[in-house]
């Protein structure tokens, strides 16, 4: 059923990120394309002009008018890494980090995704949802209308399942884009870690049980293994992701986050969609990812709460020809945060974006870091009406008030998914 147009007009910037339909490299990424003057269309789900103000009111007349009130109109960014399904908060583990124990040792301890593990699995699906539809929403308030979420606080085919099945319930109630990775591989499982066969058998269940069940619930777009020494190593996950991809799924790692292990290496060798955090990646790595196009998805929340003096070498990536995407890692062990714009702010001052790069990394690339960059990310005739308004002046104001709410309102596929303040044409 065709909806009634939506005109957006009085933006004092557009940026529409608009360009080539799929991840931007090198110098590419210098380009966020900032206009102004100009008045964005919609009808139904997609974008159907960007065009000088004047003429697109004289032409759509019909169009219920959105008035920007002089704010920065952006794509509506793409939070392409989030393990938004999880139970109780970890903020003990902060301060034991704090006196010097490391992630690792924590988990060795039984603490970490362990203990995130041993928490879900006590909640029913209506409790683990009701958890989670906040912290969606408040990604939405955080200009964000694609989401990926993974599983992997569940770890046996009941609890991956459920939790996969909450990620479907969220997608089909909530107007923001939502999409599910598999995420099994995320830890070997405390009762498997114990048992002299248990990595094998975890391996097996993984392979045999768990992948086959939710290929068969088409619950999950992705799969993505933890290779990190220690997790899962190079070998186990090709295993895992090449089995994965023969049940039709896409490919995405967790690689070189704390260490470098060879986890980029294979997210190249693999043609994965992408390679996440890569704090510890290698030349070699950097080579294989950018013969391969893979995305590298950089997360600097994650090195900032964890401690780290480190951050993934960014600019190193985008000189190679990496498309480099950014995104939350929302999860509670190591990145507990929604705010998008507060990841814009660590890219540019600790990964040495421009803000056109963190711009174009957040909305373009996020999207390519998920297949998705033919139709969501640019604001573009075609694609997806997908928008979020700050309340800025220039745009470069958006990584610059660091950590604070300016997002006023946004859309996905031109349906609201978050309405701050603003006198908008919808019931809120
Ligand atoms: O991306 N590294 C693996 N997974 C998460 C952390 C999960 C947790 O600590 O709960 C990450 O950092
Ligand atoms: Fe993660």
């Amino acid at each position: 059923m065709s909806t009634n147009p939506l005109l957006f007009v009085n933006a004092r910037q557009v940026v529409t990120c608009a360009g080539v339909p799929r991840g931007r490299r090198g110098a590419e990424m210098s380009a966020a394309a900032v206009r102004t003057d100009v008045a964005v269309l919609v009808q139904d789900d997609v974008v159907s002009a960007v065009d000088d103000e004047r003429a697109l009111r004289a032409s759509a007349r019909q169009a219920t008018v959105v008035d920007c009130e002089g704010g920065v109109l952006t794509p509506g960014f793409v939070d392409s890494h989030t393990h938004a399904i999880f139970g109780r908060a970890r903020y003990e583990e902060q301060e034991l980090r704090a006196t010097g124990v490391p992630y690792m040792e924590i988990a060795r301890r039984g603490g970490g995704i362990h203990a995130s593990v041993r928490d879900l699995r006590t909640r029913g699906e209506d409790e683990l949802y009701a958890l989670a539809e906040p912290r969606l929403r408040a990604l939405a308030a955080c200009g964000v209308t694609t989401v990926e979420v993974k599983s992997g606080y569940g770890v046996t085919v009941e609890d991956e399942l459920k939790t996969l099945r909450v990620v479907r319930r969220l997608a089909r109630a909530l107007p923001m884009r939502i999409r599910a990775t598999w995420l099994g591989a995320h830890e070997i499982p405390l009762e498997y870690r114990e048992r002299a066969d248990g990595r094998r058998a975890y391996l097996d269940l993984l392979m045999n049980e768990m992948l086959p069940a939710v290929a068969r619930d088409d619950l999950a777009a992705y799969a993505d293994v933890f290779c990190e020494p220690g997790v899962f190593t190079v070998e186990e996950s090709r295993e895992i992701l090449s089995g994965a991809r023969a049940h039709g799924l896409q490919i995405k790692l967790h690689a070189d986050e704390l260490t470098s292990g060879g986890g980029a290496e294979l997210a190249g060798e693999l043609g994965a969609l992408s390679a996440d955090h890569l704090a510890a990646v290698s030349d070699a790595g950097i080579g294989a990812l950018a013969v391969h196009g893979t995305v590298a998805t950089l997360l600097p929340g994650t090195m900032l709460f964890l401690g780290k003096t480190t951050q993934a070498p960014a600019r190193r990536l985008i000189e190679a020809g990496v498309p480099v995407a950014l995104a939350t890692d929302f999860n509670p062990g190591t990145s507990p945060t929604t705010n998008f714009p507060l990841i814009l702010t660590l890219g540019v001052s600790q990964l040495r974006l421009s803000v056109a790069e963190a711009l174009v990394a957040g909305t373009v690339n996020g999207a390519a870091a998920l297949g998705l960059a033919d139709r969501v990310g640019q604001i573009a005739p075609g694609f997806s009406a997908d928008l979020a308004l700050w309340d800025i002046r220039d745009v470069r104001e958006l990584p610059y008030w660091y950590g604070a709410g300016r997002c006023r309102a946004s859309w996905a596929r031109g349906k609201p998914c978050h309405a701050h303040d603003l006198a908008l044409p919808f019931p809120r």
